[in-house]
C-alpha cells in the first residue's frame, strides 16, 4: 500500500480556545498507480489529509504509513515523501512566486540540481502538458496571466518535479466550464501515465466519477464510505445526507426510476444513461413507442 492512515486525529490550535478538530480517527488506504478521489463536504478534513500526505503535518495521535513505513519513526526520512509527492494545493495560484513562467516552472528541477538542458526539457514538456506552448509562455510575467493560466502554471511546476504521486486539492473550483473541461482532460491524460498515482480532492462527485478508480467519502474527519464509483453512486441516501449532489446522469436515472423501476442508477455518464433508456424504454417493453 502506498499510503495508509490508521486512526488518525488532528486538531488545529490544540489547547487554545480556538481549537478546531479536523480529523477524528480517520483510517483509509491509498493504493499506488491508481486515481483515488477524496470526496466530502466542506470542512470534512480533506485538505488536512492533503497536508498529512505531503509530509507537512504529523498525525497526533494516529499513524501514517508510507510504503509500509511509519512516517513518525525516527528512522523515517521525510524527504522520501517530499520527493515523491507533488501537491497542487487548494487555490494553487498562490503557489506561484517567480516573476516569469519559465523561472517558476523551473524552480523544482533547479532545486533538485537537474542539469540545465534536462531542466529546460522538463519545463517545456510540463508547460505543453498543461496546454501552454513553451515558446509563447516561458518569458511571460506570471502576474499578467489569467486565473486559469496561473492554475495551469502551478500544475506545470508540480509536473516538472516528476512526482510519482500528484495530489490535486479541488483543482476546478472557481474555473469556468471550459477551464474545468480542460483541466479534467489534462488529468485524464496524466492518468494514461500508468506509473502515476493521482489523488483528487473534491467536494462533489461530478469531477471524479469518470476518472476515479476508488472513492473515499469523508465526513467530519472520518471515513464514511469507500468503494469504486458505481458502488458510491448506489448510496444515494448517504450522499443526500452529506449534501453531496449526484452527478447529472445518475440523478436523472434516479428520477426515471419512478417510470422505469428496473433502470440502473449507477450510470457514470450520459452515454450509459442513454443505453439504459434504450434497454428499458424500447418499444418491446411497451413503455415508449
Ligand atoms: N489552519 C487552520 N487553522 C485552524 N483550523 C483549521 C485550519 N485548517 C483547517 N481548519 C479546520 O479544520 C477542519 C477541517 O478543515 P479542512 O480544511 O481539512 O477541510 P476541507 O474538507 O478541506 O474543507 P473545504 O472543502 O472547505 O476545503 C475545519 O473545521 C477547518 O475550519
Ligand atoms: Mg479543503
Amino acid at each position: 500500500m502506498l499510503f495508509e492512515l490508521k486512526n488518525v486525529h488532528h486538531t488545529y490550535l490544540r489547547d487554545t480556545p480556538f481549537a478546531q478538530v479536523a480529523l477524528r480517527g480517520l483510517s483509509l488506504s491509498l493504493p499506488e498507480h491508481q486515481t483515488i478521489a477524496l470526496v466530502g463536504p466542506t470542512r470534512s478534513g480533506k485538505s488536512t489529509v492533503v497536508d498529512l500526505l505531503a509530509g507537512l503535518l504529523k498525525p497526533a495521535p494516529g499513524t501514517l504509513f508510507f510504503e509500509g513505513d511509519d512516517v513518525a519513526a525516527p528512522s523515517f526520512d521525510l524527504e522520501r515523501i517530499r520527493s515523491s509527492v507533488g501537491v497542487v494545493f487548494q487555490s494553487p495560484e498562490s503557489q506561484i512566486f517567480e516573476e516569469t513562467v519559465g523561472k517558476d516552472v523551473s524552480f523544482g528541477p533547479q532545486r533538485k540540481k537537474v542539469p540545465l538542458a534536462e531542466s529546460r526539457r522538463l519545463v517545456k514538456e510540463s508547460l505543453e502538458a498543461v496546454g501552454l506552448p513553451y515558446e509563447d509562455f516561458r518569458t511571460r510575467y506570471t502576474y499578467a496571466l489569467s486565473g486559469g493560466q496561473r492554475r495551469r502554471v502551478a500544475i506545470a511546476g508540480v509536473l516538472a518535479m516528476q512526482p510519482e504521486i500528484i495530489i490535486f486539492d479541488e483543482p476546478t473550483a472557481g474555473l469556468d466550464p471550459s477551464g474545468r473541461h480542460e483541466l479534467l482532460s489534462l488529468i485524464k491524460r496524466l492518468k494514461q501515465r500508468h506509473h502515476l498515482t493521482i489523488i483528487y480532492v473534491s467536494s462533489g462527485l461530478d469531477d471524479v466519477i469518470e476518472i476515479a478508480d476508488l472513492i473515499h467519502v469523508l465526513d467530519q474527519g472520518r471515513l464514511v464510505s469507500s468503494g469504486p464509483p458505481r458502488a458510491i453512486l448506489q448510496q444515494a441516501s448517504l450522499l443526500a445526507d452529506l449534501d453531496i449532489a449526484l452527478p447529472e446522469a445518475a440523478s436523472i436515472a434516479l428520477a426515471l426510476r419512478e417510470i422505469f423501476p428496473a433502470i440502473r442508477t449507477d450510470v457514470l455518464n450520459l452515454a450509459e444513461l442513454e443505453e439504459e433508456l434504450v434497454k428499458h424504454a424500447s418499444p418491446t417493453t411497451g413503455h415508449i413507442t
